[in-house]
């Protein structure tokens, strides 16, 4: 996952760095400051990321949805020591082995609907913030953007943006796509009240 061979990685917001802790595998997941931002804000924005993101991940671990063992927090660097996890990007996954794609994508649905029947919603719902596990489970990661008593609107718009970054992402998985969905639908216990607050969404994106 760290392409290159390399130790660390650059993200939007936040660096990546792999590490140990105690003897475990770990990785450093760091927000250092913006320039660009006022001080005051830019430590609050960091700061408050940071709580968030590990207390998601924890309420999805209750949940039964596998995320990253949190080892460490430190607030005033703003940074969260976890697992390192052993495993691909579903991105990558998918892009290697599409004979896989279907089997894959029906674990991605189950794991979404279990994260939603607990109303967690993730925030940020990519095939390149899951990783499939050596051991053969999927892990969430990146959930600084996701909030818990997620309503039927937060819900709807994390499977929204899931739909538009995996049909940009997989243009040809089409099928693959509709398996995870069918998964996930039958799962969930208010089905129907959410297909119809995606379709919603999609008709409001429309007309805008
Ligand atoms: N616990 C982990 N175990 C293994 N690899 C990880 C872990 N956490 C993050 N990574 C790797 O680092 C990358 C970036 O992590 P993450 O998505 O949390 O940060 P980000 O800065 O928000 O990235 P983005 O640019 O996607 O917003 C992941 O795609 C993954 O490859
Ligand atoms: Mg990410």
């Amino acid at each position: 996952m760290f392409h290159n061979g390399s130790d660390s990685a650059q993200g939007a917001e936040a660096v990546i760095t792999k590490t140990t802790y105690l003897g475990w595998d770990a990785v450093v997941k760091s927000r250092p400051p913006k320039t660009y931002r006022l001080p005051e804000l830019d430590a609050h924005i960091r700061s408050s990321r940071t709580r968030n993101e590990a207390r998601i991940m924890h309420e999805a671990r209750n949940a039964g949805v596998r995320t990253p063992c949190i080892y460490d927090i430190d607030l005033k660097e703003c940074s969260i020591t976890m697992e390192r996890m052993r495993g691909e990007m579903v991105k990558d996954h998918l892009d290697e082995h599409p004979e896989d794609a279907e089997r894959v994508c029906r674990m991605v649905g189950e794991c979404i609907a279990k994260l939603h029947t607990a109303r967690i919603c993730h925030g940020d719902l990519t095939t390149s913030n899951m990783i499939l596990t050596d051991d053969g489970d999927i892990c969430l990661i990146d959930l600084s953007m996701g909030c818990t008593r997620a309503e039927t609107e937060d819900i709807g718009v994390d499977l929204r943006l899931l739909e538009r970054a995996f049909t940009s992402a997989h243009i040809e998985l089409e099928p693959a796509y509709d398996a995870m969905m069918d998964t996930y639908y039958s799962i969930v216990p208010d089905a129907k009240t959410i297909r119809r607050k995606v379709e919603e969404i999609k008709n409001r994106g429309r007309y805008t």
